[in-house]
């Protein structure tokens, strides 16, 4: 693989700032943000006052505690434009993130929103070792969903030639990659294996092709799946995250050079780990559910935002700026099979050391009497024999026993038996009864 460390005179200086002057830095911003909320949204004059704080009881940082969090419920009763903070006339662009119930939640950006969000990715596009020049090939999803266009915009921003794909048409994607010799690809992590499949379908070896790095990210992804990845493309696997609500790709980023958690952008976005169930915050290297405050966004600010991702803040590494753990699923992904909690992540994880099987594969949820059941459905990789398949999806029964701590059945499908998702795998299909 190629030596991809951006030079650190290409750095921002904010992004070698010292942690003091970082945190002067939010300070102000903080201060700003929540005056501006407070100031404009309803919502949130009506939230502080019933939590009878005023923006001008945060001197320090840790006063952010004593402020109401916000969650998507909040997002969903002001639908559509209620959260925003400026006029109309103002905001620039909407995105809404797909919801599977109901309503989508709608985010909107002023013209500085929209500059700031593509100075980010350009960030995170150079952490991940992306440098002016190089070709993109954008397959995350175009439209409302911020992935496509949060990318498009970063790399231009960056210098980088963009070939905007978007999501789907799996033989065109091999085609172009072929054909253009992107350097960088950035996808969710689970259409690039379906990509890859394609590739070698087609008779043409992965690692042979013109790539160096892949940024991915919009969902969970395991160290044992950088590992596929890198080992099967011959390519730097960097993890890319964020949220519509927040404001799209970009909020935290992997650097290339230590691929050790995601850098989270802490001159525009305060973070917080909180107890999920009590609201209490939990000291740094604690896990918990990660919470964000916007410090610079002017169309839809959000004050303690309750993201559902489980993570933990570490200490600066290749920046100064903290990192987030990799983030091992939502608090609303845990499933809970016979009292024991589940990630799909960890699943993930196991079927990645089990050669026979390949990493496409979904957790069925059942219920037998009382008890909840979970199936893991899983393809074999091709070429391998059914016989010795079954084998292993047998001796994933017992890894899973052995290392979750439960009894789960297992059902190895024939290769393209799990449905490909263009964007974000559904891991968890629930087929249990409502009651
Ligand atoms: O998924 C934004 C995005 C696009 C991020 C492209 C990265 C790349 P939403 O559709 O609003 O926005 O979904 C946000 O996706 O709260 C996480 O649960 C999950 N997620 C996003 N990135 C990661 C990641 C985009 N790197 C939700 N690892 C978030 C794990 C992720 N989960």
């Amino acid at each position: 693989m190629q030596d991809r460390t951006p030079r650190p005179e290409d750095l921002e200086p904010i992004e070698r700032a010292g942690v003091d002057e970082l945190r002067a830095v939010q300070l102000e911003r903080l201060r700003w943000s929540l005056r501006h909320a407070y100031d404009n949204v309803p919502h949130y004059r009506r939230a502080f006052e019933a939590a009878d704080v005023h923006p001008d009881d945060c001197r320090e940082l840790a006063d952010l505690a004593r402020f109401p969090f916000t969650g998507k419920a909040e997002l969903r009763e002001n639908y559509p434009f209620g959260m925003f903070a400026v006029p109309r006339e103002r905001i620039a662009r909407l995105h809404a993130s797909s919801g599977t119930t109901g309503r989508p939640t709608v985010v909107g950006y002023t013209r500085e929103d929209l500059r700031t969000w593509a100075r980010l990715m350009a960030r995170s596009i150079r952490a991940s070792g992306g440098r002016p020049g190089d070709r993109v090939h954008v397959a995350y999803g175009y439209g409302l969903f911020t992935g496509g266009l949060g990318a498009h915009y970063g790399a231009e921003e960056l210098g980088c030639t963009v070939i905007p794909v978007s999501g789907g048409m799996t033989e065109r994607q091999v085609m172009l990659i072929r054909d253009f010799e992107p350097e960088i690809i950035m996808v969710t992590p689970s259409y690039l294996l379906a990509i890859v499949d394609e590739m070698q379908r087609q008779g043409i070896d992965p690692r042979t092709t013109s790539l160096q790095v892949g940024i991915f990210g919009a969902e969970p992804w395991t160290e044992d799946m950088r590992r596929e990845m890198e080992q099967r493309l011959d390519l730097h696997a960097v993890d890319i995250y964020g949220l519509s609500e927040v404001m799209g790709p970009g909020v935290a980023n992997e650097c290339v050079e230590t691929k050790d958690g995601l850098h989270l952008w802490e001159d525009h976005f305060y973070p917080e780990i909180i107890d999920p169930v009590t609201g209490a915050v939990l000291p740094d290297g604690e896990r918990g559910e990660l919470v964000l405050t916007s410090l610079t966004k002017e169309a839809m600010p959000v004050v303690r935002y309750r993201t559902r991702d489980l993570t933990r803040l570490l200490p600066g590494t290749a920046r100064p700026m903290r990192r987030i753990e990799k983030i091992t699923g939502r608090t609303d992904d845990m499933m809970i099979v016979r009292g024991v909690n589940i990630f799909p992540t960890q699943i993930e994880e196991l079927i990645l050391r089990t050669p026979e099987l390949s990493p496409h594969f979904q957790c069925v949820l059942g219920r037998q009497g009382r008890m909840d059941t979970l199936t893991v459905k899983v393809e074999r990789r091709p070429g391998v024999a059914v016989d010795a398949a079954e084998r292993a999806g047998d001796a994933l029964v017992g890894l899973v026993k052995n290392t979750i701590g439960v009894s789960v059945s297992v059902e190895v499908i024939a290769p393209d038996g799990v449905e490909r998702s263009m964007g974000k795998m559904r891991r968890i299909v629930d087929q249990r009864p409502a009651v």
